[in-house]
């Protein structure tokens, strides 16, 4: 029975993932631009990712991973105290998409919802958030989900960008630990280093309204350069694995697995060379699914666990990072 009212230490109860049926390989993608499955799967380790339906909406994928999670944590809808959604991608710009969430899963009404949007890292802030929200007493039980349909704002014309990034969803059971556990969410660190030119949808929100010209220019897509983002990414990931580690005295090497942003393998290959830690220990899942954006890291730790890259009471660190420029990162007794 997991009780409100006094600091304590987080457990992730069960985890849940959903991708979507259709699977989109690299060849597809020579249809409409100068590209090749040579290319891609050299500069990026992806083979394919899957896209949503037209009529799935970023909602959709989040509450079947949900319904996931909650079945692997023994828990109902009802029991929720919380709800925080990480997306880029939301259903809506009003209302939220916590809310679409909360209405399928039908929670209580005193079970909130909100979104937490911050491109690939909204899931780890969203996971920082609430443990502090566990750890004040505030919160009981909460749903931390990552989720995108990042098909829909994939620009065919641009071959930099729309090869890489996948839809789906992936979802934590957070809440209070038993007395007897070991579990906690011990490190929770995050930042930003503002950069907008680097990533970013311009049009859709006050600084660029939607408009026929916004639409003609193709506003509304993901633009992207690789190139600028790729040594910070390099950067980030190793630095903020060393610094989880450091913050609570353990070496990097003590760590049972790292689950990495799913970015580009060449960009984890070369953060865990910088770490030394060895490619066995680090789950990858981009080659089936690209880069997720929020859903990539929870999608992540749900298959690495169902897979037994590591189990309870193991140390693992999660690090993501995205557009902003932000990172978040955790170290976690799982
Ligand atoms: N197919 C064929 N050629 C391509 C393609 C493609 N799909 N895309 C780019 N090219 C070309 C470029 O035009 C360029 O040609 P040029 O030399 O004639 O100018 C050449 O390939 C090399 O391009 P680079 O951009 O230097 O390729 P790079 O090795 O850097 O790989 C990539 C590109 C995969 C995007 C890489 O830079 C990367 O992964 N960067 C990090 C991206 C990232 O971290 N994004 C997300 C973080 S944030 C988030 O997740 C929301």
């Amino acid at each position: 029975m997991i009780e409100r009212g006094s600091p304590r230490r987080i457990a992730i109860f069960g985890t849940g993932s959903y991708t979507p049926e259709r699977v989109v390989d690299n060849e597809w993608f020579t249809q409409f631009i100068d590209t090749s499955d040579e290319w891609i799967v050299q500069r990026t380790g992806m083979h394919q990712r899957r896209w949503a339906s037209e009529e799935q909406t970023t909602s959709d994928l989040a509450v079947e991973a949900a319904r996931n999670a909650l079945d692997a944590a023994g828990w109902s809808a009802e029991q929720l105290d919380f709800i925080l959604v990480g997306t880029c991608t939301p259903d809506n710009l009003l209302p939220n998409t916590a809310q679409h969430v909360h209405h399928k899963l039908q929670c209580r009404r005193d079970c909130g919802a909100i979104d937490v949007i911050n491109a690939c890292s909204s899931f780890t802030y969203a996971l920082t958030l609430i443990t502090s929200m566990i750890r004040s007493g505030q919160v009981g039980r909460a749903l931390v989900i990552g989720a995108e349909k990042l098909s829909c704002f994939m620009n065919l014309k641009d071959r930099t960008s729309c090869i890489l990034f996948g839809d789906a969803a992936g979802a934590a059971c957070v809440g209070a630990a038993p007395e007897e556990s070991r579990s906690d969410i011990l490190v929770c660190r995050y930042g930003t280093d503002f950069d907008y030119e680097s990533l970013n949808i311009a049009a859709g929100g006050s600084r660029s309204p939607a408009s026929h010209e916004t639409v003609e220019q193709g506003d509304h897509f993901v633009r992207m350069n690789g190139r600028a983002i790729y040594k910070f990414a390099v950067n980030t990931l190793t630095n903020e694995v060393r610094g989880v580690c450091e913050e609570t005295g353990i070496e990097v090497g003590e760590l049972a697995c790292i689950i990495p942003h799913q970015v580009n393998i060449r960009i984890i290959h070369s953060a865990m060379e910088n770490l030394s830690f060895p490619m066995e220990r680090v789950f990858v899942n981009l080659d089936k699914y690209g880069n997720t954006s929020a859903a990539s890291v929870p999608t992540a730790i749900d298959e690495a666990y169902r897979a037994g890259y590591f189990k309870r009471g193991d140390l693992i660190a999660v690090c993501a990072f995205g557009a902003g420029k932000s990172w978040g990162s955790q170290l976690i007794r799982w």
